[in-house]
């Protein structure tokens, strides 16, 4: 079950809560293969896309998701909207929050600013990433990448490369990843990877050979120049020959390694197009579950509390149930009723 009213970040959020979400996104992924590719569970509803930071993945992937459930979307940028004039992050939530929208997906280049907004507005918030905090639907498609490809996630020894100190998704990904029982290591240069990541349970290397040493998933992360204030290395000549992954370095790795990378990479700075297109890359599988794993937290924050609140309770009942040894009722009830629809 996933009762929370807001999706702020993966940290605090438990082992159930991320199995309800991955097994509601996988029963969503189904309609991505249909012909017609909707179905009727958020009609009726708005979803807000309130996008500060530039995006291609997060933002349409959340746009193709609401329209699949059959919401109506709403996309407002920083430059299109009212804080070009001067109009505080506040003023903007709350005067969308005024037209009643069902929910607000929110990407920001400030920590805390879907929080912020939390506090603001009645209707639920999505963070689809703020500054170097967390990302935790990028995290959510990661996870359920890695287990649709390896099976399950406890047990695996997860290798994340690179820029981990401005990374949203290097921290999402460790409290999502060490949540479900995975040995995380965090691999760059000193400077980019600090000693306090230990203490969130991170295992810390700074030779890419060493850490990539019998990984089972390899995940690669862009140097975020935009948020960088200083120099954390000498070059990024030098950076790519210490860190970039190589057909050399990933063999490493165990013989059956998957590589993901978030996405925009910088082919040729943190990974060769060789290894980008090669056979170990679940990349494109990544962009596709992001689809499902959106279709999934829409419907939880928005379609399933709706309906549990109409149901008075006899459909969070109905939803308990499981499927296939995977708690797979949340997802399958819409897709039932969708079935009916057609
Ligand atoms: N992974 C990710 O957040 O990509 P975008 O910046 O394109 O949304």
């Amino acid at each position: 079950m996933f009762e929370r009213r807001h999706l702020l970040g993966l940290e605090g959020v438990s082992a159930e809560e991320i199995t309800f979400l991955l097994d509601s996104a996988e029963s969503f992924k189904e309609v991505s293969e249909r012909e017609i590719k909707k179905v009727p569970t958020l009609r009726g509803r708005t979803v807000v896309n309130l996008f500060y930071e530039s995006s291609t993945r997060t933002r349409t992937s959340f746009e193709i998701a609401a329209k699949r459930l059959s919401a109506d979307t709403i996309n407002l940028s920083a430059s299109a909207s009212s804080a070009s004039k001067g109009e505080t992050l506040t003023d903007t939530a709350r005067n969308l929050a005024a037209m009643r929208p069902d929910a607000i997906v929110v990407r920001h280049p400030s920590a805390g600013a879907p929080h912020l907004l939390a506090r603001h507005v009645d209707c639920p918030i999505i963070n689809a990433g703020d500054g170097a905090h967390e990302h935790p639907t990028q995290a959510l498609l990661d996870l359920l990448t890695i287990r649709s490809h390896k099976g399950q996630i406890a047990g695996l020894t997860v290798a994340i490369v690179g820029d981990l100190l401005h990374s949203r998704v290097a921290r999402s990904n460790l409290f999502g990843l060490r949540t479900m029982g995975a040995r995380v290591r965090f691999v760059g240069p000193p400077t980019l990877v600090p000693p306090q990541f230990a203490d969130l349970g991170a295992e810390l290397v700074n030779d890419l050979h060493e850490g990539l040493r019998d990984a089972d998933v390899i995940m690669m992360l862009r140097i975020q120049r935009e948020r960088m204030n200083g120099r954390y290395f000498s070059s990024l000549d030098e950076y790519s020959r210490l860190y970039c992954l190589s057909v050399d370095a990933v063999a490493k790795a165990r013989r059956d390694v998957i590589i993901l990378h978030p996405g925009p990479m910088n082919r040729g700075v943190e990974i060769s197009s060789t290894v980008a297109d090669g056979p170990y890359s679940v990349i494109m599988d990544q962009v596709t579950n992001g689809v499902a794993v959106r279709m999934a937290a829409l419907y939880v924050l928005v379609g399933r509390r709706r309906g549990i609140e109409a149901d008075d309770g006899e459909h969070s009942t109905r939803d308990a149930g499981t499927a296939g040894g995977r708690t797979a009722g949340a997802a399958a009830l819409p897709l039932r009723r969708a079935a009916a629809a057609e």
